[in-house]
């Protein structure tokens, strides 16, 4: 996990997902008229087209947003503005499959089910297989996350905290979805473990070209999975691009900082610790132009207008930054 190969960019597959000037804010307390006291800007204009087969990394601090982006892809939440377009290569209308593999496998998987219902559950959601076939495709996704077959009858505490988060894998991939996000998959696991997680989920994407969106503070973790890197501050993607050009050479101020933080070299961090001195600005009263400029050490004239998410300056492979020191635009 140290060593940093950096994937290809598989600039070339089709989009399967845009998003446009997403926006998410919720109404948080109410008066005594029941009406909301003040409003969480959770996405404040999320602009991005996930392609099939990539994995991107979105990288940001506790509070900026990642959350609220898995349920809108996931569809528990509907966005206040703007839109998720699915692109399929069959024209039939059909609603999107997300799913999601969670940091805690120990508070993911329901404990009075044995696995094969755990894996089966999403299936039995959607209704898209035949009860008594429900066995049989548990046992055939288990066996290809490394749970052996013989298991199905188990009950999840059964398992190690490796094994669980396997199985949450099974569960994730049994109704083959468009996209599986990733949420801070092995940060609950043992060190020695979360290697074995992330070659696995390399392996199933490569062999069943799986689409990943990998949400993780671990910039080691992002560095060693993702093809591409987001990076979010405060509802706002500031950064999008390889993860070789994101990670190597950011352009963005709030990159730099974040990326500065992280031991070039040896075991993870945890970004968030280190990024502190950057803590997020409260999201009830959104900040005049750029989200950043209060804490950018770079800050200059320009910085009080609103800055959009621009092509870089000098790079060929596609890469945005949302400040114009950086953008082409600057
Ligand atoms: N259901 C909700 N009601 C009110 N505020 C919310 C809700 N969900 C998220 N938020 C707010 O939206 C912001 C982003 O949260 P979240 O997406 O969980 O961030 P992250 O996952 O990056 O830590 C936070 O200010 C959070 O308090
Ligand atoms: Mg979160």
């Amino acid at each position: 996990m140290s060593s940093t190969a950096i994937k290809a960019l598989p600039g070339e597959n089709p989009v399967i997902l845009g998003l446009n000037d997403v926006r998410m804010h919720f109404p948080v307390g109410s008066d005594w008229l029941g009406r909301p006291k003040a409003v969480a800007h959770a996405l404040n204009g999320i602009d991005l087209e996930v392609r099939a087969g990539e994995t991107l990394g979105v990288v940001g601090e506790s509070g900026c947003g990642k959350s609220t982006l898995a349920q809108l892809l996931m569809g528990l939440i509907k966005p206040t503005s703007g839109a998720l377009n699915w692109i399929y290569n069959n024209a039939r209308e059909r609603s999107s499959n997300v799913q999601i593999v969670f940091q805690d496998p120990q508070s993911s998987l329901d404990p009075r089910l044995p696995i094969w219902k755990v894996i089966t559950e999403p299936l039995f959601v959607q209704r898209s297989a035949p009860r008594r076939e429900m066995r049989d495709i548990a046992a055939n996704v288990a066996s290809q996350v490394g749970i052996r077959t013989e298991y199905m009858e188990r009950f999840p505490h059964q398992f190690s905290g490796g094994q669980r988060q396997r199985i949450a894998i099974a569960r994730a991939l049994s109704s083959n979805p468009d996209i599986i996000v990733l949420d801070e998959p092995t940060s609950a696991l043992d060190i020695s473990v979360q290697a074995q997680i992330l070659n696995l989920l390399a392996e199933l994407q490569r062999s069943r070209d799986l689409t990943y969106i990998l949400i993780s503070h671990n910039v080691s973790v992002v560095r060693h999975m993702a093809d591409r890197v987001a990076v979010m501050y405060l509802g706002q993607i500031v950064e999008l691009g390889s993860a070789a050009e994101v990670l190597e050479r950011p352009r963005h101020p709030y990159t730099q900082l974040l990326l500065e933080a992280v031991p070039r070299l040896g075991v993870p961090v945890d970004a968030t610790q280190i990024a502190a001195p950057t803590e997020l600005p409260g999201n009830r009263n959104l900040p005049t132009g750029c989200f950043f400029r209060d804490r950018c050490p770079k800050a200059t004239v320009g910085c009080d207008r609103a800055q959009a998410l621009l092509p870089v300056k000098n790079v060929e492979v596609e890469s945005k930054v949302r400040c114009h020191l950086a953008s082409i635009a600057g």
